[in-house]
């Protein structure tokens, strides 16, 4: 069925308000017009499939899905809110948060790179559950020398104090006596993943990027901090990956 919700919150939704607020304030003041016809009362419930909604004249069109990457710089959280922190969705324009999108999955604050938000929660179940097995691949910066003892570990699975990892694909791209740099692919994202796993091989993580979630990669074109929505192709291959039907807007 339907999501049917308050005028004022779709006008939120539909990015044409920052705030529920600020979308009331429109309506009362004549701004907003439903089906051709103005509208006063922000509290109005609408089916948005079934309804069309303009703001000075603007038609305003409806999405359901919003699915957004985001080049997540280092020193933002990737969380909903907090208090003290700057996080992910204050990179966004306030329409993502209005529209339920949020972040697939964490990177930690030092952490850069690719991050998935979206507002369907199956897509996100799916990306983030390793029985879906959507690799996720890391470049990783360490602090000491990479050989293929540490690639046939990741390989065969590395043991934590509290579990052992899935195998995972250890690629070095380059290696010296004092740091190397690798790609590393890993089907799981529990907490400080991919740190504990070189963490267990004796070697600290200086620096970690997430370059790609499945088919999804990071568009180089994104600066850090900048965001893009998926395109439909990105979207299509998502879905496809992670088993569930490419849904219709
Ligand atoms: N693994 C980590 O250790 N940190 C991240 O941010 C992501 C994966």
């Amino acid at each position: 069925m339907a999501e049917r919700l308050r005028l004022d919150k779709l006008l939120c939704y539909l990015g044409a308000a920052d705030t529920r607020s600020a979308a009331r304030d429109a309506v009362r003041a004549g701004r907003a017009w439903v089906n051709g016809v103005a509208e006063r009362d922000p509290g109005r419930v609408l089916d948005p499939t079934q309804t069309q909604v303009s703001l000075d004249g603007e038609p305003l069109a409806y999405r359901r899905w919003r699915h957004v990457m985001l080049h997540k710089p280092a020193g933002v959280i990737t969380a909903a809110r907090d208090p003290r922190a700057a996080t992910v969705m204050d990179l966004l324009p306030a329409l993502y948060a209005a529209c339920g999108c949020l972040p697939a999955g964490r990177l930690d604050k030092d952490t850069e790179g690719l991050l998935l938000l979206t507002n369907d929660g199956a897509l996100t179940h799916r990306v983030l559950s390793p029985r879906t097995g959507i690799t996720k691949c890391y470049l990783a910066e360490v602090n000491g020398p990479l050989d293929t003892d540490d690639v046939l570990a990741f390989a065969q699975g590395i043991t934590l104090t509290d579990f052992t990892a899935l195998p995972a694909t250890l690629t070095i791209l380059e290696s010296q006596p004092d740091g190397a740099r690798a790609l590393c692919k890993v089907q799981e994202g529990k907490y400080h993943q991919v740190k504990r796993m070189f963490g267990a091989r004796g070697r600290a993580v200086t620096y970690l990027k997430r370059l790609s979630i499945g088919p999804l990669a990071l568009d180089n074109a994104l600066e850090p901090g900048a965001y893009r929505e998926l395109t439909p192709e990105e979207v299509a291959a998502l879905y496809t990956a992670t088993g569930l039907p490419i849904p219709k807007e």
